[in-house]
């Protein structure tokens, strides 16, 4: 333990993986999920040709999964992450003692492409594009609420448990919105529709702004203040499909994102358009020197972005008995009681039961 936490997890007999999260002193890492079921992690800070990938993880998805979205638990050392081919939400705990990976969620799931973490009140919020849904989810039990029943073609999710708001973008061209509620669901509001084809959402903490790429033939890289105003074009990459960007992550000074249809990870500086890295030692190439990687999900793992901070919910689950939601901040109390679908909150608005109300 010299530099870095690094903790195994077995996968085979026959090799190790490890999950290695930076301590809190040190820089971002970054993520990057592979359609082939493996993570890269990798240092962006190092010289982006030389780059290694400092742990390559495999994990077990379905036969050609296509892991999608990810996130990460700091404190207990958990990876989560969907799976789009096999339907799924899995988490990967690696703590050096116990190294499972577990399905967290599944069945009724048709796309779920966005994946956000509350590290605060211990939620994980899942979207699903076909199905036009937002649940949340105990990561614990699986219990999981259908927190919003119909947001149309929704692509991705953020959430900042900070100030309590839940971010997404959804639907397409016309349709197309980015838009806030409370963590329970409440308070809605469009903080933009000056979208076209929105794909990832990246939420920056420390300068509270969206970031989000709108895919081919829009091709940019945008971003906008939490309040709706100052909408940037941040990056420009040009017309041909190839250089389409699809996933985002933003970590302190840099922006990342993978670049599809090559499947490169392309990394640059907020504010400077001009230089931009790319992380040739992840691409792996085949046979007539064919790319073999598809780049799905990728996220900044820093450390400083899960601080923690008092829940909103107390140290006692807010008395509830399933699930206790933050809402407005200057609500009394600050959040409400929720039970998972199928059970019903009961005269005291706390308690869940299988009962119906009466
Ligand atoms: C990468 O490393 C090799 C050998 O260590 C070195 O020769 C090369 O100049 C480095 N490339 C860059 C872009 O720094
Ligand atoms: C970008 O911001 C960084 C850190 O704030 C600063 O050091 C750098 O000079 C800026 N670069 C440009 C091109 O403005
Ligand atoms: C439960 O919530 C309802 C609706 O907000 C409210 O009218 C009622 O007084 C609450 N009951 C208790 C016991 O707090």
């Amino acid at each position: 333990m010299s530099t870095l936490l690094i903790i195994l997890w077995m996968f085979l007999p026959f090799y190790t993986d490890c999950i290695v999260f930076p301590r809190q002193d040190e820089s971002p890492l970054i993520a990057v999920l592979d359609f082939r079921t493996t993570i890269d992690i990798f240092d962006p800070s190092d010289d982006g040709g030389n780059t290694t990938v400092i742990e390559e993880i495999h994990l077990r998805g379905g036969i050609g999964g296509a892991s999608c979205a990810i996130d990460f638990n700091y404190r207990e050392n958990l990876i989560y992450w969907t799976d789009i081919f096999v339907d799924k939400v899995y988490s990967l705990k690696a703590d050096g003692v116990d190294q499972e990976q577990k399905v967290i969620l599944e069945g009724d799931l048709s796309s779920p492409e966005g994946l956000a973490y509350d590290w605060i009140h211990n939620n994980l919020y899942v979207s699903d594009w076909r199905q036009h849904k937002i649940w949340v989810i105990n990561p614990e039990t699986g219990a999981r609420k259908t927190l919003l029943p119909y947001v149309h073609e929704v692509r991705d999710l953020e959430v900042d448990p900070g100030t309590g708001w839940l971010y997404w973008i959804a639907g397409w061209e016309e349709t197309a919105v980015l838009m806030r509620s409370t963590l329970d669901g409440q308070n809605q509001m469009v903080i933009t529709s000056d979208l076209e084809r929105p794909m990832s959402l990246s939420l920056d903490y420390d300068e509270q702004r969206l970031y989000w790429t709108e895919v081919y033939p829009v091709n940019l890289i945008k971003s906008i203040r939490v309040d709706g105003e100052d909408v940037t074009i941040v990056h420009r990459p040009g017309r041909h499909y190839d250089f389409t960007p699809k996933y985002i992550t933003v970590s302190r000074d840099s922006i990342y994102w993978i670049q599809g249809f090559k499947y490169r990870v392309l990394g640059r500086e907020k504010n400077n358009s001009r230089e931009i890295t790319r992380y040739r030692n992840l691409e792996k190439y085949g046979q007539w020197n064919m790319q073999k990687n598809i780049f799905m999900g990728i996220l900044a793992i820093d450390p400083r972005k899960q601080t923690e901070s008092p829940s909103l919910c107390g140290d006692n689950n807010g008395g509830c008995s399933h699930f206790c939601l933050p809402t407005l901040i200057q609500s009394t109390p600050p959040y409400n009681c929720a039970c998972p679908d199928g059970m019903n909150l009961m005269d005291d608005n706390k308690t869940c039961s299988d009962e119906a109300q009466n």
